[in-house]
């Protein structure tokens, strides 16, 4: 089976040295696209209404142990009916954009076969809602709830998905396909794979490697044929993929074991969909992240898949947490301190490095959306989110300097619009820069919120 050309190895990024904001605020150019995000299991609820099948986080969350606080994906920020008056909240934020996903288990509930009418009303309804206030939608066709009877057959670990996945975004290509709209296909397959798959923290839960390879190339065989669909739909507006990426900085030596750990963490995911190639070191390296047999990895991918997979994309959306760093034994080190998420390393010249690496070693990709990028808070009630405004006025600044330097970036979206499921930590980490009243699920804009439409309204980010 071809694998494509191989690429060659590029130099893992080193930090950047220290940087002082510039005492004046920093614009952002015209057009430049404002946003916030959320995801449909994690802010919809109304689970089991309207027609809507179960997905793998519905079973993996109804699971005992699996969930910290034992929530499930009912009621969430129960936007499922709450969706007009938060059409109001992104109004009174001054947001341009807000990116949502669409649930496949609400348009195709058995994965396959018939479409639910009612599914597709919603994001009809939610989209025309969006285009007559003036705020262009941005959707996501993938972000994690895959219907259930796929997974009883597989899931991403057969490659079956990756069609049924292109006959559910052609359905909706039909839908919303007039709109002028971002859509992007799957959402961060390498948190799906890794840690769905090759791990257990996530629905499905496999804690197989092998599966874990497969469902890697799969998710972005089903990028390459949904960008077909949307292609041969003729639908108006852009298509493109989110990856979450991170810097790798090298510690001490360690020049080798970075760039190899950057590979399994950046280049598997770039290459193909930018190239048409997988790195070498990535594919089937057993001390990688990745830890497949390469046999495996080879054996999945079929003559043609490359081609599809890297079809020209609109834009290629990036989400950004933070930084990573290994030592010259290979172990990740911790170099900057971590957000109460845990896994969060915060680095705000992350971004800053990442934006200006993929201009350099990708000179080919299309233009830039940062659709991720936030922190979350553990104080259940609080809404002086005094950090996050920080988190962010680092990173918008970050983002300013890079387009300073000539990258192509185009809009940015904080994560999350609300507080909502934060997957295996439930209602424990609350995202967003507008509260929820769980309780009541009342909203209230935190200070965040408040801050960030100062920055719409100002176009620029002051110091
Ligand atoms: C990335 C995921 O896309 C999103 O669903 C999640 O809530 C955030 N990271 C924070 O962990």
């Amino acid at each position: 089976p071809a694998q494509g050309p191989t690429s060659t190895a590029t130099p893992t990024p080193t930090p950047s040295g220290p940087w002082t904001p510039p005492a004046e605020p920093m614009a952002f150019p015209k057009g430049f696209v404002w946003g916030s995000a959320t995801s449909a299991f994690q802010v919809e609820g109304s689970t089991a209404v309207d027609g809507r099948g179960p997905s793998i986080w519905d079973t993996f969350a109804q699971a005992p142990g699996n969930i910290d606080d034992g929530s499930t994906g009912d009621p969430a920020a129960d936007h499922y009916r709450l969706w007009e008056s938060d059409l109001e909240l992104m109004v009174s934020l001054g947001l341009t954009s807000y990116r949502f996903s669409v649930a496949w288990p609400r348009i195709v509930p058995t994965g396959s076969g018939a479409t639910n009418q009612r599914g597709i009303d919603f994001y009809r309804r939610l989209v025309d809602g969006l285009v007559d206030r003036g705020i262009r939608p941005a959707i996501t066709l993938y972000h994690w709830d895959l219907p259930q009877p796929l997974q009883d057959a597989g899931g991403w670990t057969n490659r079956e998905t990756a069609s049924r996945f292109a006959e559910y975004a052609a359905v909706m290509f039909e839908a919303l396909g007039d709109v002028d709209a971002t859509w992007l296909t799957i959402n961060e397959p390498k948190t799906t794979a890794y840690v769905g798959y090759a791990g257990t923290e996530h629905a499905p839960g496999a804690g197989d490697a092998d599966q874990g390879a497969a469902a890697v190339h799969h998710q972005l065989l089903a990028h390459g044929l949904a960008v077909q669909a949307f292609r041969d739909s003729g639908a108006v507006g852009d298509i493109g993929i989110a990856l979450n990426l991170q810097p790798i900085y090298p510690v001490g030596q360690a020049q080798k074991p970075a760039a190899r750990a950057d590979s399994s963490e950046n280049r598997l995911f770039l290459d193909p969909v930018l190239l048409g190639t997988y790195p070498d070191d990535a594919i089937g390296d057993r001390s990688g992240q990745l830890h497949a047999d390469p046999a495996t990895f080879t054996a999945l991918v079929k003559d043609g898949d490359l081609e599809i997979i890297s079809a020209p994309c609109d834009v290629l959306a990036v989400q950004y947490y933070g930084v990573g760093a290994v030592n010259d034994s290979g172990s990740w080190v911790q170099l900057y301190p971590t957000s109460p998420a845990g896994w969060q390393q915060v680095h705000a010249e992350g971004l800053y490095d990442l934006l200006t690496r993929l201009k350099r070693d990708y000179p080919g990709a299309p233009p830039l959306l940062i659709t991720e990028n936030g922190i979350p808070d553990v104080r259940a009630g609080a809404i002086d989110d005094d950090d996050r405004v920080v988190f962010l006025r680092e990173h918008l600044q970050q983002a300013a300097r890079a387009i300073g330097e000539g990258v192509d970036l185009r809009g940015y979206y904080a994560w999350s619009l609300l507080d909502n499921f934060e997957w295996a930590r439930g209602m424990t980490q609350r995202w967003g820069i507008v509260h929820v009243d769980f309780d009541t699920q009342e909203r209230t804009p935190k200070a965040s919120a408040d801050w960030y439409s100062g920055v719409i309204t100002a176009n620029a980010v002051a110091p």
